[in-house]
């Protein structure tokens, strides 16, 4: 069986490592064998948010290197599909495997499915139910795209059948969640970034990406000094992102941070262990917040894991400072519960 696995964003590197192994240990232990070939489209193409994942998390180097990144969602997405085209043909794949919501998630499906090539969407049926989000289109067309969809949760199994999935010619399954698969594996290798002292004891962690907060000048200010508020009783250490960091720079927005470049997976890891909160528009450090007992502020109006809400250990607080310093004398009081097992039994990728 041949699959073609196309990829982009960091968070696909983590997704797509736990997969690559599960693929290995399956050749090495059956007769039968799988061959994946990686188209990797260069959505993220920096050291530290692209080769640093695939050191060290020994991810097979991509087969294919599109380079294809920095642009309009429009252009990145058209010149995309061109070329993961191309390879498809020659490659002919039995599947393509995509993962989550990303630009390349959807060029990678619309490429395959229009020359009718089975689609396997590995995190499907989430939604955040907010059309202005790029990642909702992405998720929802991909779903739509897809054969086999590949749930990480109860949530999105019901959120498929509420659009009518159940009904179509595609396989469904609930089979847990493949980040919580590669924190648990991952775990014991988490790392102390060197910029941060051995006697760093009390912080929180930020993390700002989404375009709804970037691109919106007062909802960042608007976080910028609820952080400052909060920086007045533990420091806040935050790997920046690229676009943020452009963004703060050049609108000269203070935010009393300790600013880190991208860190690597197994950084992150420590950086989450150590913490004693995490204020993020991020949707899988919300999850590994779970994983990891660790209250999470979202910044953000929906979240697609909404579970997390329900069991209070998530508080939504978009970017209204009043509710962001709400949440964070809540959490400073109460003690959060997050031993419910709701993103299965770390073996999603096994069974994929
Ligand atoms: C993308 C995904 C998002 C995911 C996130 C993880 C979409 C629509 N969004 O958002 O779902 O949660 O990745 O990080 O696909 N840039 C660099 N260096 C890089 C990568 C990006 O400078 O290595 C710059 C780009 O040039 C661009 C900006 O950062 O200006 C944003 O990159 P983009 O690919 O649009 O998506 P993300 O915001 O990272």
């Amino acid at each position: 069986m041949k699959i073609v696995t196309v990829l982009g964003a960091r968070p696909q590197f983590v997704k797509a490592a736990t997969i690559s192994r599960a693929i290995s240990v399956y050749n090495s232990t059956t007769k039968e064998k799988i061959i994946e070939k990686i188209i990797h489209t260069g959505q993220h193409y920096d050291a530290n948010m692209s080769d640093v994942f695939f050191d060290e998390m020994n991810i097979p180097k991509p087969d294919y290197n599109l380079g294809i990144g920095g642009s309009s969602h429009g252009a990145m997405t058209g010149q995309q599909l061109e070329l993961i085209e191309k390879i498809l043909l020659r490659e002919k794949p039995d599947f393509v495997l995509v993962y989550g919501d990303t630009n390349s998630t959807l060029a990678g499906a619309l490429a395959g499915v229009k020359i009718h090539i089975p689609i396997v969407h590995v995190e499907a049926g989430l939604r955040s139910f907010n059309m202005k989000m790029p990642e909702e289109i992405n998720r929802i067309l991909t779903d739509n795209m897809s054969s086999i969809l590949f749930c990480p949760t109860a949530t999105a199994m019901d959120n498929l059948e509420n659009d009518g999935f159940l009904k179509r010619e595609c396989s469904i399954y609930n089979v847990g969640d493949v980040m919580y698969d590669a924190a648990a594996y991952y775990s014991d290798k988490s790392t102390r970034p060197s910029e941060i002292s051995e006697n760093t004891k009390k912080y929180g962690l930020l993390t700002i990406h989404r375009a709804e907060n970037t691109n919106n000048l007062t909802k960042l200010k608007n976080i910028a000094s609820a952080i400052n508020e909060i920086s007045i009783e533990q420091e806040i250490i935050c790997p920046i992102h690229p676009r943020t960091k452009k963004i703060i720079e050049a609108n000269e927005i203070k935010i009393n941070a300790t600013f880190l470049n991208p860190v690597s997976y197994f950084e992150m890891l420590w950086l989450i262990k150590n913490t004693n909160i995490i204020l993020t528009d991020s949707g899988g450090l919300q999850k590994e917040a779970y994983f990891f007992n660790k209250p999470c502020i979202t910044l953000r109006d929906q979240t697609e894991w909404v579970e997390l809400v329900d069991l209070k250990v998530n508080i939504l607080v978009g970017s209204s400072k009043k509710e962001i310093i709400k949440a964070y004398d809540f959490f400073s009081k109460t003690k959060i519960n997050c031993e419910k097992n709701i993103y299965g039994d770390g073996n999603a990728s096994t069974k994929i």
